[in-house]
């Protein structure tokens, strides 16, 4: 992923508890993918680069090792989720899916940045990923800014993503 030279300027997000992280260090951002074939890993793996490259150390997790006191813990995060089934999470999302998501929850400090795989093919176009974004909301978190659907590979989805982060979480 190629994030423009002149959107360097590092910013993490917290994670108090982040592995390593000590007090008054600057702790990763959190990255999480929820993914049934690879693609949202892929993409997360990319991001992860992208931004540590600038100087902002990210904690990448797949949402199987997701929790709710991670995100209470966290300031920022990035999320990229895939759809599988019809509408349904990847399977490795469905544990918090169905215990996480399964009501509100006290989110107000978050800011999140969310790109939704999917593809229009499908009745249920990014799915899961509009179900994450309902509950982020519910639960009083803001986005970092315009959550991205992106259908099947679409270039210009990916384009907004990295302008996204680069205008937010690399400012
Ligand atoms: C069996 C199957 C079911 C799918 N169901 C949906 C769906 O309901 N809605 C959607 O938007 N995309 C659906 N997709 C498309 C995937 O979300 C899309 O290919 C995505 O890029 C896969 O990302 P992943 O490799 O991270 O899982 C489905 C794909 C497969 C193979």
């Amino acid at each position: 992923m190629d994030i423009p030279v002149a959107m360097t300027a590092p910013a993490a997000g917290h994670v108090a508890d982040a592995p390593g992280a000590t007090i008054g260090a600057p702790a990763p951002l959190l990255v999480a993918y929820a993914t049934q074939t690879g693609i949202a890993e892929l993409h997360a793996r990319d991001t992860c680069r992208a931004l540590q490259a600038a100087g902002v150390p990210t904690r990448l997790l797949d949402f199987d090792s997701l929790s709710l006191p991670m995100l209470h813990a966290a300031d920022r995060a990035l999320f990229l989720v895939s759809t599988s089934y019809d509408g349904d999470p990847p399977d490795m999302a469905e544990a918090f899916n169905r215990d996480a998501m399964g009501r509100s929850a006290q989110l107000a400090h978050l800011r999140y940045g969310l790109l939704m795989l999917g593809d229009s093919y499908y009745d249920d176009f990014c799915g899961f990923g509009r179900r994450l974004q309902r509950w982020l909301q519910a639960s009083g978190a803001r986005p970092l800014f315009e959550p991205v659907a992106m259908d099947d590979e679409d270039p210009a989805a990916l384009q907004r993503w990295r302008v996204g982060i680069g205008a937010t979480v690399l400012r």
